[in-house]
């Protein structure tokens, strides 16, 4: 036992180690969601997961907030490290009378002090305003406030972490640009897990890319060497060639930098501004 651990490698924030994950083990419906997932994922990142559907997206994100165990492996978070997740239809899970209620519920179940104080601040966070929308029912929102809401739910709870699958989902166009402007402020001090099947939305915020194929692990990097070996064919298999991916390759060759910004890029063609 002494001896396993002399050789410790240094742990960053979140860690997987060697993580499979089967689903009914040993039974007739045994399934294979992943297979050896192994990396390391420092603070303050934010990392897509991009995958097909059923390449194993959102098992890994439940994973990585502790929602479930690996079957072999280990997940290892820093001690002490709180996470929180946003479900790809969070609004569904809905269950309180008011959107206060709603927001509340996660912090009066940890007994967190200052309800009050979490109630406005979040709400500010999210963009909505906590007197108007205290008392209204969180099912009769338009589907971006919804999201908020959902989100708020989570970020009420302070998490280190914020793991959110396919936020993108059913969303229109001012609904995703909200959802972007939005990242883009939540994610300071904090680590974002986004899964994913259109990582050039999240260009701009995108520090670290994983890409799962049929639960293997194809890619795990920074964004800049993701774009550099974007042409691989374990990559493009499951990330399609796209044009603005392209450019922000061209642009790294060019200057050696990510564009500060893609929101021009980002918005050609969709008659949006982010
Ligand atoms: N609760 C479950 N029971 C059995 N199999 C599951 C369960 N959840 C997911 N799977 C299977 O695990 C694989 C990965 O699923 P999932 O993590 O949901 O992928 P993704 O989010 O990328 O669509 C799929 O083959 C899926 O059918
Ligand atoms: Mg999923």
């Amino acid at each position: 036992m002494l001896f396993t651990r002399v050789f410790q490698v240094v742990e960053e924030m979140l860690n997987f180690h060697g993580v499979s994950l089967y689903y009914g083990l040993h039974t007739p419906l045994e399934a294979v969601a992943l297979t050896y997932i192994d990396f390391s994922l420092p603070r303050e990142s934010v990392l897509l997961v991009n995958g097909h559907v059923g390449s194993g997206k959102t098992s890994l994100l439940l994973l990585a907030s502790k929602l479930i165990k690996p079957t072999i492996g280990e997940v290892h978070l820093e001690p002490g490290i709180r996470s929180a997740v946003v479900f790809q239809l969070a609004e569904q899970q809905f269950f309180c009378e008011t959107v206060r209620e709603e927001v509340l519920y996660g912090p009066r179940n940890f007994r967190l002090p200052g309800l009050e104080d979490i109630y406005t601040e979040t709400m500010k966070t999210v963009g909505l305003d906590p007197a108007e929308f205290s008392e209204r029912s969180p099912f009769k929102l338009s589907g971006g406030e919804k999201r908020r809401v959902a989100i708020a739910c989570a970020l009420a709870l302070s998490p280190d972490i914020l793991v959110l699958d396919e936020p993108e989902t059913s969303l229109d166009d001012l609904g995703l640009c909200d959802l972007l402007s939005l990242l883009r402020e939540i994610r300071r001090n904090r680590t974002l897990i986004i899964a994913t099947h259109w990582p050039e939305f999240y260009l701009d915020i995108t520090t670290h890319m994983l890409v799962l194929d049929r639960g293997l692990q194809a890619f795990f990097g920074t964004f800049q060497d993701f774009l550099l070996d974007y042409s691989e064919k374990a990559i493009q298999t499951v990330t399609p060639k796209s044009p603005i991916l392209e450019r922000a390759r061209e642009t790294l060759q060019q200057t050696g930098q990510l564009p500060n910004s893609l929101e021009q890029v980002i918005t050609d063609g969709r008659g949006a501004t982010c």
